[in-house]
């Protein structure tokens, strides 16, 4: 089991942090697809017990991540951790982050870095699974920097479900889910936020030899058969 001793310190969030010591262009587009909170200390939190398998799960709203790792989960028994179900999840609680968070989501704008890590470490740590699916994860680079100095892990490997941009946008109006930010206006936003900020974290994990491009367009078995050879080391675990 993955755990640390310590308990958990509140989600907190500091505008001064290094993960916001990029300058210029890459800075303004922080600034304004992302939510800040106000300045409180850092808990340096660094927990490793073990060492979880940990994929990443990338690619632009309605690309089929959760779908494809429903089915990862099903055919290898991993547990599943969407960073967008745990930050609506906090908003259904009475969280003291619930309106920030529901107003950055209904904007198709990213939420502190910090607030986002906590809730996937808290998950970690309450899993007895050792084989995690972070899926929409790292959104940005502060994103990924904040998930390494906090978990203090990098991911195992990385998948990108590439998708053309009007296949996205035609799978996020038609799937009637009830999400506040499945609506055009808020899907343009999410589709900048995605090219700015997630791009360069794919960028970065391609360099890195960590990134497993998948071709998002097919049926859900079609996709699934890109998918299946990646995770081959885990077949008889599930
Ligand atoms: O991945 P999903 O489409 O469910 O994410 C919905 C929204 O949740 C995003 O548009 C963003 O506002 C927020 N989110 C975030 N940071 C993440 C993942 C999601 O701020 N890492
Ligand atoms: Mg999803």
């Amino acid at each position: 089991m993955w755990r640390r001793a310590t308990s958990l310190s509140p989600l907190i969030y500091s505008f001064k942090s290094s993960f916001f010591i990029q300058q210029g262009a890459q800075q303004k587009i922080l600034e304004r697809f992302t939510t800040g909170l106000p300045l409180q200390e850092k808990d340096g939190i660094s927990p490793k017990y073990g060492a979880p398998f940990l994929t990443f799960v990338l690619g632009g709203p309605g690309c089929g991540k959760g779908t494809q790792c429903a089915k990862i989960v099903e055919t290898f028994g991993f547990k599943h951790l969407s960073a967008g179900d745990l930050l609506r999840r906090e908003i259904e609680s009475d969280s003291e982050y619930g309106s920030m968070i529901l107003n950055t989501i209904k904007e198709g704008r990213i939420v502190p870095s910090e607030v986002t890590v906590k809730l996937i470490q808290r998950e970690m740590e309450s899993s007895d699974n050792q084989k995690f699916l972070i899926d929409g994860f790292p959104r940005c680079e502060e994103n990924r920097r904040a998930f390494e100095k906090i978990i203090g892990a990098e991911p195992d490997m990385v998948l990108f479900f590439d998708c053309p941009e009007d296949e996205m946008v035609k799978r996020v109006l038609n799937r009637n889910q009830g999400r506040i930010d499945d609506n055009i206006e808020t899907v343009k936003t999410r589709l900048k936020v995605f090219e700015a900020l997630n791009l360069p974290v794919i960028n970065y994990y391609a360099k890195k030899g960590k990134l497993h491009k998948i071709n998002a367009i097919g049926s859900v078995d079609e996709i699934f058969e890109q998918v299946q050879p990646l995770f081959a080391a885990h077949k008889n675990e599930a």
